[in-house]
């Protein structure tokens, strides 16, 4: 397989470098709405996607080639470089054809389909690669922190190019589903916030259940100045259920093992939802007993759980395990320039913000670029901390003089 890999490389790497040179063109969701609701032009999505994916494949393909050779000689890994080098070898096909042609709309629009299959397990396969590696490897946090760097870029690339497939494959194809009307391909025009909230709840709550037998119950809150109606977003409400669900996953677990032993009723999870100029504003509260401070920027690392590393068993859903939850929905979060965030409070609980903006023409899509500054990320070593750095980690608190 490496063989086939570096055989295609070379063949295809001309062309990789050249369409790296262009910086993908971010779009912001007005604009995919625009587009969708204006007589839609295949002709027109054609023309820019047939440049516009092979850019963005061709940005994050340069990455992969800069990550270590020992990572790159991962089995797992080989296998996600095959199925991008193919993606972009099928696309070059359209360089010179014709958008006149019936026929070549038609079967682009199949091989973006195809495509979209080929790289459904993108991020389990790349998961295993990075374990395969500490498992022959260790951890070197040089290595890791790349990886860490990489993965965030490389996963923001992966939600922006399956979202543009997604746009022109439910524009003009078969796959649009009659009880979405109102939808412009992905995105929802009027996508009633607190709905996706209890959504979101039901479902991760029927999964809880499944595991512990109970989950916390929701209580909704809204609050903006233009009361009484719903926060409405112009969003892709797939995208915020996957954030949302996340979040719920962790209170609910969280909740649930904290009160494992006790008799008391579970505390509920709290959402509210606000609405300002410039943020929309989702707020997942639980009274789970929350995370050190210590603790929390670790929470956004790839591959950091404390729940026990569940199977790779197709149809079965964990209720956590991967530790992907949070980082994979930040990221949901920053690629139309909103964000994700943890605030806790040891010993009570945890309050996790959504933030969206609050305005559909800000929402641009926040994309990695491949260039001179991205390339010293992967190239040089960091530099010594410039802030005393104990050497001992705190004390277990539950022996300490502060427990109460
Ligand atoms: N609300 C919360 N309260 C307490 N701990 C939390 C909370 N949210 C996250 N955590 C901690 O952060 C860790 C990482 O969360 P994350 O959702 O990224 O991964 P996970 O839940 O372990 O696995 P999965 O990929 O299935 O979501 C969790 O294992 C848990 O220890
Ligand atoms: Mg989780």
């Amino acid at each position: 397989m490496r063989v086939f890999v570096s055989l295609l490389l070379k063949n295809t790497s001309p062309k990789i470098e050249y369409y790296s040179r262009f910086s993908p063109s971010p779009l912001s969701i007005k604009q995919f709405l625009d587009f969708g609701q204006e007589n839609a032009c295949e002709k027109t999505s054609y023309m820019f996607l047939r440049k516009e994916l092979p850019v963005r494949l061709a940005n994050t393909m340069r990455e992969v080639n800069l990550l270590p050779d020992r990572l790159l000689s991962q089995p797992s890994i080989g296998l996600v470089q095959r199925w991008y080098m193919q993606s972009f070898v099928d696309l070059l096909d359209y360089e010179n054809r014709k958008a006149e042609d019936p026929q070549v709309l038609k079967d682009f629009l199949d091989l973006l389909i195809e495509i979209r299959n080929r790289h459904n397990d993108v991020v389990p396969t790349m998961a295993q690669g990075v374990i395969e590696y500490k498992d022959k490897f260790g951890f070197d946090p040089f290595v890791s922190s790349n990886i860490q760097y990489f993965l965030d870029r490389f996963y923001t690339n992966r939600i922006s190019f399956r979202m543009l497939i997604n746009q022109h494959t439910l524009l003009f194809g078969d796959d649009t589903n009659p009880a979405l009307p109102k939808h412009i391909g992905s995105i929802d025009p009027t996508c009633t916030v607190a709905d996706v909230v209890r959504d979101a709840h039901e479902t991760a709550k029927t999964l809880c259940e499944k595991y512990y037998m109970s989950a916390p119950d929701l209580e909704v809150e809204e609050f903006h100045t233009n009361a009484p109606k719903p926060i409405q977003a112009v969003y892709v409400p797939s995208h915020l259920f996957h954030m949302l669900f996340e979040l719920f996953k962790n209170s609910m677990r969280a909740t649930v093992e904290l009160y494992e032993n006790s008799d008391d009723d579970l505390p509920p999870v709290k959402a509210k939802v606000t609405l300002g100029k410039e943020d929309l504003s989702i707020k997942i509260s639980d009274r789970g007993g929350g995370v050190p401070l210590r603790k929390i920027d670790r929470l956004f690392n790839y591959m950091y759980s404390t729940a026990p590393t569940p199977s790779f068993e197709p149809g079965s859903v964990p209720l956590a395990g991967f530790g992907y939850g949070l980082p994979i929905s930040r990221l949901y979060a920053r690629y139309f320039q909103g964000d994700l965030k943890l605030y806790s409070m040891e010993g009570v609980g945890t309050d996790a913000v959504i933030y969206l903006k609050a305005m559909s023409s800000e929402s641009f899509e926040r994309l990695p670029v491949f260039n001179k500054s991205a390339w010293r990320h992967y190239k040089t070593s960091p530099e010594a901390d410039d802030w005393s750095n104990p050497s001992r980690e705190p004390r277990d608190t539950s022996k300490s003089e502060f427990k109460a």
